[in-house]
């Protein structure tokens, strides 16, 4: 289990004060142990990455007990004039804000391969792997295609962080499996859909059988709202919500529980990244295995109808999902957004 902090920042949806953030961290450090805590963060979500240093900071047996992954995802305005210059002042700077020595893992993100440069902007990355600056480099969003082209050119490439639900199915046509054969580690959000996989999306303001966007959503819930209408709309949730509930009271658990089992089931799948929640929860994680009889039926249950490739759809500035993103928020070397 990675927890997730795209939570944590100031503009993902309601606010987190600093106290609420840190009872959510220590929290999770509990329901981890006798592990270590694994956060997932990057660059881009303002403030976050230096809310995490300070809280590591403030508690010192903590930070013994926790890893962060970060990522590295250069603005869409900067990548015609990518440097190695701008590759380190990023990633020194998510060193400096975390207060970490080495960065146990940086995950690089490459919004539009029409623009050339990608390559050799990770091959600037991986030379922070030699000067022991970062421990592993991942990417994230990247299709089977320019994974391998990235594989091919030698870059040292441990994981992809990719989205994968029982919505949203995609990397399940070609992905995983070359991952598997690859040695590449696939790290996976969206597994409760922002929360509409869970008990609480039957909640009032957050109801599952209402795909459109309310003015309440964090930007979480807007995105898999959008995942959610490609997958077959208000019916195939209501159906996926179901059989979720079914397996969960089968089990004794929570729906959350289960939409996390099934994807860590899935071939090469190492870990779930799980939004830290406000309300403290957790997840069961590996403690909860389905029968293949389960997963067959979750499956039959939830349509495998979101077209196209990993991330195909969101990489499509003009479309509904890439209309949502922000696109420059490193803005170079300004201070956190
Ligand atoms: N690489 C990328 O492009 C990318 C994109 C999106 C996300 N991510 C990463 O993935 C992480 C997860 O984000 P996500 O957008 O995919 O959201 P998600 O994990 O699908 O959903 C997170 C929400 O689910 C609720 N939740 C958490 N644990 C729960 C539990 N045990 N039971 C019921 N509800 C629970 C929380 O809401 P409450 O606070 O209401 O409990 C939380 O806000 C992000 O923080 C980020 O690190 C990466």
């Amino acid at each position: 289990m990675i927890r997730g902090c795209w939570q944590l920042s100031p503009g993902h949806g309601a606010g987190w004060s600093r106290e609420l953030a840190a009872a959510a961290l220590d929290r999770a450090v509990e329901a981890a142990r006798p592990g270590r805590l694994v956060l997932d963060c990057a660059d881009i979500y303002g403030g976050a990455e230096r809310l995490l240093g300070d809280w590591m900071a403030s508690r010192q047996t903590k930070r013994d007990e926790t890893v962060v992954h970060t990522k590295f995802v250069p603005d869409l305005k900067s990548l015609p004039s990518m440097s190695r210059e701008y590759v380190r002042e990023i990633v020194f700077r998510s060193r400096e804000r975390l207060r970490v020595d080495v960065l146990e893992m940086v995950q690089f993100h490459w919004w539009d391969f029409s623009i050339s440069g990608w390559i050799e902007t990770a091959d600037w990355l991986a030379e922070l792997l030699e000067e022991g600056v970062v421990r592993h480099l991942g990417a994230t969003n990247f299709g089977q295609r320019r994974l391998a082209e990235l594989l091919d050119a030698g870059i040292p490439v441990a994981s992809n962080q990719v989205q994968l639900s029982l919505l949203d199915r995609r990397p399940l046509r070609g992905l995983a499996q070359f991952c598997q054969e690859r040695g590449v580690a696939l790290l996976c959000y969206g597994t409760l859909a922002g929360g509409l996989l869970t008990d609480r999306s039957a909640e009032p303001g957050n109801e599952a059988d209402a795909p459109k966007r309310s003015a309440s959503d964090t930007r979480s819930l807007a995105k898999y709202r959008l995942i959610a209408e490609e997958a077959g709309g208000a019916t195939a949730l209501q159906r996926t919500r179901a059989a979720l509930s079914e397996a969960a009271e089968r089990h004794g658990a929570a729906m959350a529980d289960v939409a996390v089992a099934y994807v860590l089931g899935q071939p090469a799948v190492d870990a779930a990244v799980v939004g830290l929640s406000r309300r403290g929860l957790t997840v069961a994680g590996r403690k909860l295995r389905l029968q293949p009889e389960e997963v067959e039926r979750l499956e039959e249950a939830a349509p495998d109808a979101v077209p196209g490739p990993v991330y195909g759809l969101e990489r499509d500035r003009r479309s509904p999902h890439g209309r949502i993103m922000r696109y420059d928020q490193n803005a170079g070397s300004a201070p956190d957004a």
